[in-house]
């Protein structure tokens, strides 16, 4: 799986920098293209030499050291490499990556690169359980960064406990599940909605519902981290993108968001309408506020655009597939909004099932597709969901594709 890859291996100041040379060794002699960044310290341990001699490559130690005048070595570092691991990572480069900062040539270019970095920290049992380094392995997981955890034993320190770097052929391991995965959704040109739309009736009231953008999001990442290519039409949310690979397009109206979503439709491989679009909007959205009186206020509505029907009837070669938040019966609504809208699938969610939904961080859902075969996806995290959807739609196209 790693023949031909790219992987730029990051070895930080420990003891365990000697399983750093057995990684390299071992990631080589697959077939991967291996060049190797290390900071100062781990120097102290093992000479740069020995990480040249495994990975047939140069070795960097200094951000200042510009052998090519053509080029900025750590930016042609960070857009060479497809995958970064750092093996072993000490509490001090977790802490200095947690904290954005580009001191040594190490975190310089992992703060600039665009590819998935691994994390496999090595240090005495404390320190793994300080409160420091929980809160900078959080903040680092937050923004996308994958820890490989550490291994429990005998530690150089004298201790016994968790701390140990993990096994090279582990590390290689998830390496490959994760280009494995990556292969699942290659360069798809998936495009995704999410959120709520906002109707305005003047310029300080408005329409809208409870959807947080949660489910949309989780599908975007989840995408983007099974290769695809990744647009994400938001309506007015409060998320923020980890993956900065997604390209995101924001909205207010419904009518905004039909016309960002059909502007990119043509070039699109598979679309996810998770957003919940108004199905209605005021009539009359006043320029000016409106003035209360005495008297009660009936406001006329009309039907926004149905997006997901007006793409269903224009799709050419794309997979469509449209979400359905129910309160009764959401197996019978799905199969007839798949009719109706002309779709490959409908993700059907009870949201007034616990756990289920609007707001919160789970869901239950039932994917049906467009031959009515139910697959139950049960509470899981909304990234779970998002997973096993997108696992789902991989198969049914694999499916498409062969017909
Ligand atoms: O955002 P969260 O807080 O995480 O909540 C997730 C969710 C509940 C919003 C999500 O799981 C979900 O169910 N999304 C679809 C909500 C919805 O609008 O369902 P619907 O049954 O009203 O619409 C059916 C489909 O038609 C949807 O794909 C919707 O995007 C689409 N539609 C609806 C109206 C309209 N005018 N245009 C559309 O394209």
């Amino acid at each position: 799986m790693v023949q031909d890859k790219n992987i730029l291996v990051c070895v930080s100041g420990g003891i365990a920098v000697y399983k750093a040379c057995d990684l390299v060794s071992k990631l080589t002699q697959r077939g991967a293209h291996v060049k190797v960044l290390m900071t100062e310290s781990a120097t102290k341990f093992v000479s740069p030499l020995t990480f040249q001699a495994l990975s047939q490559n140069p070795v960097y130690t200094d951000t200042f050291d510009e052998k090519d005048p053509e080029k900025i070595a750590h930016i042609d570092l960070a857009d060479w490499a497809d995958l970064c691991v750092i093996a072993p990572a000490t509490a001090h480069i977790i802490g200095v990556l947690a904290n954005g900062l580009a001191d040594t040539m190490l975190p310089t270019t992992l703060l600039a690169t665009k590819a998935p970095i691994y994390i496999a920290p090595a240090m005495n049992v404390h320190m793994y359980d300080h409160p420091a380094v929980i809160k900078n392995m959080l903040q680092l997981t937050e923004w996308g960064y994958k820890f490989i955890e550490p291994g429990a034993g005998y530690l150089a320190c004298g201790y016994v406990g968790k701390g140990r770097l993990e096994e090279p052929q582990t590390i290689i391991q998830v390496i490959e599940n994760q280009i494995n995965q990556k292969q699942l959704l290659n360069h798809k040109r998936i495009l995704i909605s999410a959120g709520p739309t906002i109707e305005s009736v003047d310029p300080v009231r408005y329409f809208t519902n409870h959807s947080t953008g949660k489910m949309g999001f989780a599908l975007a990442e989840k995408a983007a981290e099974l290769g695809a290519d990744v647009t994400l039409v938001a309506g007015p949310v409060n998320q923020r993108l980890q993956n900065n690979s997604i390209e995101r397009i924001d909205v207010t109206s419904a009518q905004e968001m039909y016309e960002a979503i059909h502007e990119r439709f043509s070039t699109a491989d598979i679309v996810i309408k998770a957003a919940a679009v108004a199905d209605y909007r005021p009539k009359v959205a006043h320029t000016e506020k409106m003035k209360k009186n005495s008297s009660d206020l009936s406001i006329e509505f009309e039907r926004t655009i149905d997006i997901l029907q007006t793409l269903g009837e224009q799709k050419t070669n794309q997979f469509l597939v449209g979400f359905a938040a129910e309160t009764t019966d959401p197996i019978t609504h799905g199969i007839d909004k798949i009719k109706r809208k002309h779709l490959d699938a409908i993700v059907v969610n009870d949201v007034s099932e616990e756990g289920a939904g609007f707001g919160g961080d789970t869901n239950i859902v039932t994917y049906i597709t467009k031959d009515h075969q139910k697959i139950p996806f049960g509470l899981d995290s909304k990234e779970g969901i998002a997973n096993s959807i997108l696992k789902q739609i991989a198969t049914d196209l694999t499916k498409k594709d062969d017909k």
